[in-house]
């Protein structure tokens, strides 16, 4: 009898936890499984593939003006489409990239130094976009740039990567007023 006892008494007792502290433990329940939905999420959307803009989708295309809104020697910024709208000397056009093609910092122009300066590293491109001094390894990249009805029209869906500079790249305004 005295045995039995003794073995109730080791027996261990249901938990019995206060209110506060059981409402604390479902909160920490709901907020851990907030978190690592969260972080599921974060897990699957950087194994996801994002997908490509395929070349001439609207949402990447930019009416950038007019061709004679822009003087020739001329480089203008379109922060949103994140490009530089270059007229040579001669009239004709090139969409540059913003990317370093080092290490991918934004590339300013200087309208000073009538170049582009890169403020990581130092390499510097002249306003065709080829690089001057390195360690950047080629030029900036091209976007598609095509003139219609006389306006400008630049899709950025897709940067065209080149070595150096090639006068084929660059853009002109044809009589017949359409360019490819
Ligand atoms: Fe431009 Fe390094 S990122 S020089």
């Amino acid at each position: 009898m005295g045995e039995k006892r003794m073995n109730d008494e080791m027996k261990p007792k249901a938990e019995v936890l206060p209110p506060r502290r059981r409402f604390f433990r479902k909160l920490w329940l709901v907020l851990g499984g907030v978190a690592l939905a969260e972080l599921a999420w974060v897990v699957v959307s950087f194994f996801t593939p994002r997908k490509e803009h395929r070349r001439g989708d609207k949402d990447t295309v930019t009416a950038a003006g007019r061709v004679d809104d822009f003087i020739p020697n001329s480089v203008t910024a379109f922060p949103r489409g994140a490009f530089y709208l270059v007229r040579l000397e001669d009239g004709g056009f090139l969409a540059l990239s913003r990317r370093c093609t080092h290490l991918g910092c934004t590339v300013p122009w200087s309208d000073k130094e009538r170049r582009f300066v890169c403020p990581c590293h130092s390499s510097v491109f002249d306003i065709s976009g080829a690089v001057v001094s390195p360690p950047a390894p080629r030029a900036l990249d091209l976007y598609r740039l095509w003139i219609e009805n006389d306006s400008l029209f630049v899709d950025t869906g897709r940067p065209i990567k080149r070595a150096i500079f090639d006068k084929a790249q660059v853009v002109y305004r044809k009589k017949s007023g359409v360019n490819g």
